[in-house]
């Protein structure tokens, strides 16, 4: 079948993605050795003052370093492209992900196209979806905020760039204009894009949204890569990395203690992001709205010139 030879040729750039071969050294399997990233708890029960302060008193984090994960293998679903990586502490005193998990679900792209759930990043072939979805585990607050450490590797001495996008197009991701990516410059060149937004449902929608703010990059020490042979292989020189903090939600919610749920996506992929056009429909509004006053300009100027006309009409009476 000829559909076979596109899924494959979606993962093989997919997966070369820095960020992707930085998550799978994160974690999943302790594949390519160790790392440092961790789910943050934070208490918001006191925070009175949500925007300027987010974060209240922290909780002790999980280190995804000390998760045990599925056998990818039973995820790995060729019709979709997709897999999941869904683990849970090794150790788990509190019992807090009894009925719980953080998952990691890579989908990888064909085509090009949007996913049907928000954010609904706009996607090209051979990218890759990742979307990070904590399930079902116990908060320790009434009104906990997670947040999530992600690292990433550096390109040269320093970090990959952060840069913030502003559209007044939120067509596909209602009430958000902001698209924030992280930029790769040198080879391999890739980057990592996403909406400052996260949901507290399966479905997503604008009642379920969670602002999703992230810290600065820093770069951090390398997260062992002599241990990750796979890494290594593509980044001989590299031997740094740099880490960003991802938080989501606010203290007035709505939150992950709504229904124990938080998923949020990000774009992954090698060369330059893809662009997301003004929709035809923001087109529309736009000639809608540039056009009323350039109509009402023209009224304007033919009333004056017929005004004009008459004057000029009454001079040669007289
Ligand atoms: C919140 O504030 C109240 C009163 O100041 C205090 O009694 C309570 O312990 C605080 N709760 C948390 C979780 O910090
Ligand atoms: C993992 O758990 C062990 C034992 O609880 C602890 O000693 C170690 O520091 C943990 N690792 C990380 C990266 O937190
Ligand atoms: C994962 O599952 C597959 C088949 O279900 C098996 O062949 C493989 O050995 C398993 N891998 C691990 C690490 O358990
Ligand atoms: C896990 O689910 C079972 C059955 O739904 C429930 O009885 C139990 O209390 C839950 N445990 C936690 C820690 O939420
Ligand atoms: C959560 O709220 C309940 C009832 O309002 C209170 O009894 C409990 O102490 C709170 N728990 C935490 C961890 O703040
Ligand atoms: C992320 O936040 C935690 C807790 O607030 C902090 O310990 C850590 O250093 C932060 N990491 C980065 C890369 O900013």
């Amino acid at each position: 079948m000829s559909g076979y030879e596109k899924p494959s040729r979606g993962w093989g750039f997919c997966a070369l993605s820095p960020v992707l071969l930085s998550l799978l050294m994160a974690a999943p399997l302790g594949l390519l050795g160790e790392e440092t990233r961790q789910l943050f708890e934070f208490d918001s029960t006191n925070m009175s003052d949500a925007a300027s302060r987010p974060l209240g008193k922290s909780y002790p984090p999980y280190s995804l370093a000390n998760f045990s994960w599925n056998n990818i293998t039973d995820s790995l679903d060729p019709a979709t492209l997709s897999a999941t990586f869904r683990g849970h502490p090794i150790r788990d005193p509190t019992g807090a992900f009894t009925n719980g998990s953080l998952a990691f679900r890579v989908q990888a792209f064909s085509t090009s196209g949007r996913p049907a759930q928000p954010p609904r990043l706009l996607h090209s072939a051979d990218t890759c979806q990742l979307e990070v979805a904590l399930v079902g585990a116990s908060p320790r607050g009434n009104r906990s905020l997670f947040g999530l450490e992600v690292a990433t590797l550096g390109q040269g001495p320093g970090c990959p760039s952060m840069q913030e996008q502003h559209s007044i197009d939120d067509e596909y991701t209602p009430a958000v204009f902001q698209l924030d990516q992280l930029l790769w410059g040198s080879l391999p060149s890739g980057f990592m894009q996403w909406r400052p937004v996260a949901f507290s449902q399966k479905r997503g929608s604008r009642d379920s949204a969670m602002p999703c703010q992230s810290s600065p990059l820093h770069p951090t020490l390398a997260y062992l890569l002599p241990q990750s042979p796979i890494v290594r292989a593509f980044f001989k020189t590299q031997d740094h990395s740099c880490a960003f903090n991802l938080t989501f939600g606010a203290s007035t919610g709505p939150g992950y203690w709504d229904q124990h749920y938080l998923s949020w996506s990000v774009l992954l992929g090698v060369g330059t992001p893809p662009v997301d056009a003004l929709s035809p429909l923001v087109l529309g509004i736009m000639a809608v709205a540039l056009g009323a006053p350039a109509l009402m300009l023209l009224a304007g100027g033919l009333f004056l010139l017929l005004g004009r006309k008459r004057d000029s009409e009454y001079q040669s009476i007289n």
